[in-house]
């Protein structure tokens, strides 16, 4: 039975991910002071800074990677160790170079030898457009196509959280559009909770419940919350309407 370990908060939703009051250095150099937020259970935030910012530190504290100086971080209401969110895209590649891409894929899934979970996984590397690649290696794929393998393995993830660091950020701009596409319809099937944290406004507004904000100066700060109205969140991944343009120029304007 799953554990209800997590916090109830006011709109009668559970906290999936909790920050509060974290604070995080490098040696010296103060990252984050006193940072708190709170993503509910079947939310998705996204966290759009500018580059140097901390994002990327950030899902290393959420993913138990990092410990914090001081503050509490909590996932399902418990303290994160490595390991314990398996449904991640790092920034930096993370594929392992001794398997091939399908066995990549079904890494973080229950059952490699599973015929049912292969099948699966050839289904999302199809979706992800990699059909047919499925026994060649990550040294024989470019960059934008190793991303997209990542992409399928944290989607593939027998894990209700992910955390996802620009996971579109080598890929070209056709095919990111149809990444979103997978992504919004995946998350209708299956509510998922956790982070993104990416530098294009329009990503995080189409992909996420809410877009959280970073300070310029550093130690980083939160600077807004951006909630996405229901209006936009309905938007296929090609249409756009005023509502989003509205709300793109309010992250860029809060960077
Ligand atoms: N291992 C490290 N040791 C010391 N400083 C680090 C280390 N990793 C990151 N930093 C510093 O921490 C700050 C935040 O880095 P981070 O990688 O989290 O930023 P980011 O927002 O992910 O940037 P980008 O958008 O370029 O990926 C930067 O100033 C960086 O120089
Ligand atoms: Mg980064």
């Amino acid at each position: 039975m799953q554990e209800t370990s997590s916090k109830i908060i006011p709109d009668n939703k559970r906290i999936g991910i909790e920050l509060e009051n974290v604070s995080f250095s490098y040696g010296d150099t103060k990252i984050f002071e006193s940072l708190s937020f709170s993503v509910p259970e079947d939310e998705i935030w996204a966290v759009v800074a500018r580059s140097g910012a901390g994002k990327t530190t950030l899902l290393h504290l959420i993913s138990g990677l990092f410990i914090p100086k001081y503050g509490i971080i909590t996932v399902n209401g418990r303290k994160p160790g490595p390991g314990s969110i398996r449904g991640v895209v790092f920034q930096d590649e993370s594929l392992l170079g001794w398997l091939n891409i399908e066995e990549n894929v079904l890494f973080h899934s229950a059952s490699h030898e599973d015929i049912v979970n292969r099948d699966l996984a050839r289904k999302m590397l199809d979706a992800v457009g990699l059909a047919d690649r499925y026994t060649e290696y990550p040294h024989e794929f470019s960059a934008g196509m190793r991303k997209r393998a990542e992409f399928a393995r944290a989607l593939l993830a027998d894990d209700e959280y992910i955390l996802a660091d620009e996971p579109f950020g080598t890929v070209d701009a056709l095919t990111r559009r149809e990444l979103w596409r997978l992504w919004l319809n995946l998350r209708q099937d299956e509510p998922r909770t956790g982070v993104l944290c990416t530098h294009d406004p329009e990503e995080a507004i189409r992909l996420c419940d809410e877009v959280v904000t970073f300070s310029l100066q550093q130690p980083t700060t939160l600077s807004h919350n951006i909630h996405v109205p229901e209006s936009v969140k309905n938007l296929d991944a090609y249409s756009e309407n005023s509502d989003l343009r509205d709300l793109k120029q309010m992250v860029i304007e809060s960077l």
